[in-house]
């Protein structure tokens, strides 16, 4: 199985994903695309020998449609079979989103149905919660929904900060994202559950 990443930024996440894909794992990263030249996934994913791309989502201003018509021709160009967006910052229509349906993924920083959409973390220390954690879900027209195909727990401990509880997560998120693609890739959609 080939396997696209789209991110925005550090690409974390997708470092996780590319280095997990070795030996008898049934799926290679084909592409790490990004919307933002400078995005410091883009050099990690070269020193891992990975083809990059980028196609800047500015110039088109408030043009989405445009903007993921350039998008398309480097993700087709890879021909993958599975789409993770991995930290990707840009909302994507249903258009483009119905043309992945059934193959494109992505992780979100909550145990959705909670706090979908920006600042989870606040969000759930603001909330008083006990628990917080991370989901991988299939991408649908709507924001943050779809089916869900693993979740990771942490606790919210005394005296956390957003920036604390985010690397908390982001810790999970980096043992997640990777076990839900091997199984995806193996055709199992059965969502696994961790802490
Ligand atoms: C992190 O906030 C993570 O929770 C979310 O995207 C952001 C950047 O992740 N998935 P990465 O380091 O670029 O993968």
């Amino acid at each position: 199985k080939r396997v696209a990443i789209l991110l925005s930024g550090g690409g974390s996440n997708m470092v996780a994903l590319v280095d997990s894909m070795t030996g008898d794992h049934p799926a290679r990263p084909c592409l790490v695309l990004s919307n933002d030249p400078d995005a410091g996934g883009l050099a990690k994913a070269a020193d891992r020998g990975v083809p990059t791309a980028f196609v800047e989502h500015r110039p088109f201003k408030g043009d989405r449609a445009a903007f993921e018509a350039e998008l398309m021709k480097p993700l087709l160009a890879a021909q993958p079979d599975i789409v993770c967006l991995a930290g990707f910052m840009r909302v994507l229509t249903a258009g483009f989103v119905s043309q992945w349906q059934g193959r494109m993924l992505n992780i979100h920083p909550s145990l959705l149905p909670k706090y979908k959409g920006l600042h989870t973390h606040a969000r759930a220390l603001e909330a008083g919660d006990a628990e917080h954690g991370c989901s991988v879900h299939e991408v649908t027209a709507e924001l943050d929904d779809g089916p869900i195909l693993g979740q990771a727990r942490v606790p919210v401990l005394p005296g956390d900060t957003p920036e604390v509880l985010a690397a908390r997560v982001l810790e999970q998120e980096h043992i997640l994202y990777p076990a839900v693609l091997r199984r995806f890739a193996e055709g199992d959609r059965t969502p696994i559950f961790l802490g």
